[in-house]
């Protein structure tokens, strides 16, 4: 029997999110079904829902930053109980075959990963929805395990926010020494501060946003560079081993360049389309210097990054919502006016 479930949904680009029923499938044997309790506010949510992507189908329930606790588990699940408090990320499955799945980089799946919301079931082929509801159905090899003693609802954001400004910081083997920049203060940014310092990193904020500076500092900063002040840009030049550029819409990153070292890095996690204006590729051939991608994290590396965050007592800086919240919520987001992730209680979903 499928489960009835009370969400939020986008109908439509247009439309605000309003309550929506809809149906979970009946629990296979290798589920987990989870009653959600905290659910992060992601910008990609608002891409989604607003369909800035051109590929929204709706109804749109987003939400993959989710935390919850275990209700039950199907006939094969063997890691996980009810009472156990778990995490569910962006991803739900993916084709656990190809090279990419087999080393542990799901998000890069050959077959594409199911993502948690706007996806396509792999057995069913039913729409995917997320966290912005009151259960969630999800394969045991998606679900993440919560370190005892985090705050819950600080946690959630690390599901979307922590593993994608993790998983680069990772690949591109920063620690003690390296020298990181991070462009743009809001989820993901505060979370790639916090986690550069907390792996041995020298710090860097580049904002648009002079009033973060106190703020940046707090969160691991040992700099701030304000990215529209040409002498401040100059004076951090030929500095980085690797930026981190969190901007969400399409931005001129040439005057980044500069400030990379010889070999150094700039990974987009933010935005994702094409440049504009062009991309100067002088800089990049004269300093063995490179522009890259990163998506979010496979689900080992996902795990790491909570222990590693359990070890270091890294949680994000929340401010909680009720669900009835959530479209001011997006406006606020808008106006980079969050400090510096909202966390949806999922309580209120019955008040
Ligand atoms: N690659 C992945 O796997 C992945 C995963 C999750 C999210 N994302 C994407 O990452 C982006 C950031 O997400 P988020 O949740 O961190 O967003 P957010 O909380 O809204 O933060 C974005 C920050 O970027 C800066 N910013 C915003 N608009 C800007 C503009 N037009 N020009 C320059 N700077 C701007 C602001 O910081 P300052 O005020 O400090 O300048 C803002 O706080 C989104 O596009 C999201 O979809 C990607
Ligand atoms: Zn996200
Ligand atoms: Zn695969």
């Amino acid at each position: 029997m499928s489960t009835p479930i009370l969400g939020y949904a986008a109908q439509s680009a247009q439309d605000n999110l309003e309550p929506y029923r809809f149906e979970r499938r009946e629990p296979r044997a290798d589920d987990v079904v989870i009653d959600i309790l905290f659910c992060g506010v992601c910008h990609s949510d608002l891409h989604q829902a607003r369909n800035d992507w051109a590929n929204s189908v709706y109804p749109v329930v987003p939400g993959h930053e989710i935390i919850g606790r275990v209700i039950s588990v199907g006939s094969s699940v063997t890691r996980f109980k009810a009472g156990d408090q778990v995490g569910v990320g962006c991803m739900v499955d993916s084709c656990q075959h190809c090279e990419p799945c087999h080393h542990g980089l799901e998000q890069y799946c050959v077959e594409f990963p199911t993502f948690t919301y706007n996806g396509t079931d792999r057995h069913d082929h039913a729409p995917t929805y997320g966290g912005y509801s009151e259960k969630i159905i999800v394969s045991d090899k998606f679900v993440l395990k919560v370190p005892d003693g985090l705050d819950l609802a600080g946690a959630a954001p690390l599901l979307c926010a922590g593993i994608t400004t993790y998983s680069p910081l990772r690949h591109w083997k920063v620690g003690k020494g390296s020298k990181v920049a991070v462009v743009g203060l809001g989820g993901l940014g505060h979370m790639a501060l916090k986690l550069a310092k907390a792996l041995g990193a020298e710090v860097t904020l580049f904002t648009r946003s002079a009033d973060k500076e106190q703020d940046a500092r707090r969160l691991g900063a040992d700099n701030i560079v304000i990215s529209t002040d040409d002498a401040q840009m100059a004076a951090v030049n030929s500095r980085f081993d690797l930026i981190i550029d969190t901007v969400p819409y399409v931005h001129d990153i040439n005057p980044y360049m500069p400030t990379l070292n010889i070999s150094g890095t700039l990974v987009l996690v933010g935005y994702l389309g094409p440049l504009d204006p062009f991309l100067n590729s002088a800089p990049l051939v004269l300093g063995r210097k490179s522009v890259a991608g990163s998506l979010i994290g496979g689900i080992a590396e996902t795990q790491e990054m909570l222990d590693f965050c359990g070890e270091h007592g890294i949680t994000s800086d929340i401010e909680v919502i009720k669900i009835q919240e959530i479209n001011e919520a997006y406006e606020r987001m808008l106006k980079s006016d969050v400090k510096y992730r909202f966390v949806i209680d999922m309580a209120s979903l019955k008040a």
